[in-house]
C-alpha cells in the first residue's frame, strides 16, 4: 500500500508534546509558539504570527485588508474554497481569473482585464508550492493600488527569486495542516510586511484585545480595542511544528529527491505524449509538496486513477473549479466561463508523495502507471 499523504512524526515532535503537556503549555502563545516564530523571524519572515489554520490566516488577512460588502477580489477559481471564502466572509465578490496552463497558477497577463473601480485585493495562490509570478502581480497590484494577499498554504519552504515564498506580498498564508509538509494537525501563519498591520494583526488574533502586549510587559491591563477573533492555536500543536521545524532541511530534501526522481522516471512518458509533468518556472524554486501530472483526457485521469486504486496506491485529483461549484454559479459563473481552469483541473491527478515514501515506491508508481499505458490506455 502506498498512501497519497502520511505525517511524519518522530520522537522529537513526540518529546515537545510531552513537555508542553507536562508544564501545562496548553493555551496559545507560550514557548512553543515563540521558538517556532523565532524559527521562522530567523528564516526571513520579520513578521510571523501562528494562527489556527491556514483558513483563518486568510480571514485574519482579510480582515487587516478592511474589504467590505460590495468590494471584489481577484483569484483563480482552481484554489481551495478557504481562499475565497475569506475575503467572501467580509461581504465581498470573487472574481475568478484563468489559470496559466504551465503552472496552474493564476495567469497574471489576465488580471488587468478583471479589475474595475470596486478591486481592492488580488489574492495569487501558488499551487503546489510553485510560486506565482509576483514581480508581474506586483507590478498590477501597485498600478492600480490594491493590496496582494498571497495564498502560500502549501509554499513554505519555496522560495521566488531566492526569497522565500510571501515576501514579496503584503500578506501571506500559510498552512500546516496534517496533509502540508510541515504539519502541526490544524494550523497556520500568516507573514506581514507593514509594522502597522502586524499590530492590529496581534490585536486582532487576540479576540481584538492588546492581551499580548500585556503579556510581554508592555502595558499592565489589556483592553478591547477592535473587533477580532481567537485565532491562535494551542502551544501543544505549536510544539508537534517545533519538532517538524527541527528536520526542516531533511524533510525538505527528502521531498525534492522524491518529486525528482518522479520527474526523472516520467519522461520517457510524456516524450510519448501519454501525460504531463509540472512545469517549474525559473523565477521559482519549490518545496516538492505535490507531484501532479495531466493525462490527455478526464476519462484518461480517472480510469488511471482507478488503476492506481487497484494496485494498493492512492493517487487523487484535486479542486474542482470554485467558479462551476454550487456557491460559484450563485454568484453568476457557469460553466464555459474559464476554459483552461475547467480542462486542466479534469485532466490533472496527484501521485503520493510523503517523507516516508522512498524511491523504490516511486519506481513502483512509476511500474504501475508504465503498465496502464502498455494495455493501450
Ligand atoms: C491553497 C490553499 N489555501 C488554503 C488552505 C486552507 O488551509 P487549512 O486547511 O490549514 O485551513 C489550503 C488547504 O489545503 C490550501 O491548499
Amino acid at each position: 500500500m502506498i498512501n497519497f499523504t502520511e505525517p511524519s512524526i518522530t520522537d522529537q515532535e513526540k518529546s515537545y508534546v510531552l513537555d508542553a503537556l507536562d508544564n501545562n503549555l496548553l493555551s496559545g502563545d507560550k514557548k512553543y509558539t515563540k521558538l517556532c516564530t523565532d524559527w521562522f523571524n530567523n528564516y526571513g519572515y520579520d513578521n510571523f504570527l501562528l494562527t489556527t489554520s491556514g483558513s483563518s490566516a486568510l480571514e485574519l488577512a482579510a480582515i487587516l485588508s478592511k474589504i467590505q460588502p460590495g468590494d471584489e477580489f481577484i483569484v483563480p477559481s482552481f484554489t481551495f474554497s478557504s481562499t475565497a471564502n475569506a475575503f467572501m466572509l467580509r461581504g465581498a465578490k470573487p472574481i475568478f481569473v484563468e489559470i496559466n496552463p504551465y503552472t496552474m497558477n493564476i495567469d497574471a497577463d489576465k488580471i488587468e482585464d478583471k479589475i474595475t473601480p470596486n478591486t481592492k485585493v488580488i489574492v495569487p495562490v501558488d499551487y503546489a508550492g510553485i510560486s506565482c509570478d509576483m514581480d508581474k502581480i506586483n507590478k498590477i497590484a501597485q498600478k492600480h493600488n490594491l493590496m496582494v494577499i498571497e495564498d502560500a498554504a502549501q509554499a513554505i519552504g519555496s522560495k521566488y527569486k531566492g526569497r522565500p515564498c510571501g515576501l514579496n506580498s503584503d500578506i501571506a498564508c500559510f498552512s500546516f495542516h496534517e496533509t502540508k509538509n510541515f504539519a502541526m494537525g490544524e494550523g497556520g501563519a500568516v507573514y506581514i510586511k507593514n509594522d502597522k498591520l502586524m499590530a492590529e494583526a496581534e490585536i486582532i488574533r487576540e479576540k481584538g484585545t492588546n492581551r499580548k502586549q500585556f503579556l510581554h510587559g508592555q502595558v499592565n491591563k489589556y483592553s478591547w480595542y477592535m473587533i477580532g477573533s481567537s485565532i491562535l492555536p494551542s502551544d501543544v500543536l505549536a510544539a508537534i511544528l517545533y519538532g517538524q521545524l527541527q528536520r526542516f532541511d531533511k524533510i525538505l530534501s527528502h521531498r525534492l529527491s522524491l518529486w525528482n526522481k518522479y520527474f526523472d522516471i516520467l519522461e520517457p512518458l510524456e516524450s510519448s505524449g501519454l501525460l504531463r509533468r509540472p512545469h517549474i518556472p525559473s523565477y521559482t524554486e519549490h518545496n516538492a509538496h505535490i507531484f501532479f501530472v495531466l493525462l490527455n483526457s478526464e476519462t484518461a485521469r480517472n480510469k488511471l486513477l482507478y488503476h492506481l486504486k487497484e494496485h494498493d496506491i492512492t493517487a487523487t485529483f484535486h479542486y474542482l473549479p470554485l467558479h462551476t461549484a454550487p456557491l460559484g454559479q450563485k454568484y453568476g459563473c457557469k460553466p464555459g466561463d474559464l476554459p483552461i481552469t475547467e480542462d486542466y483541473s479534469s485532466r490533472l491527478l496527484r501521485l503520493p508523495l510523503h517523507y516516508n515514501m522512498t524511491n523504490a515506491d516511486v519506481e513502483k508508481v512509476y511500474s504501475i502507471i508504465k503498465d496502464f499505458f502498455k494495455n493501450d490506455n
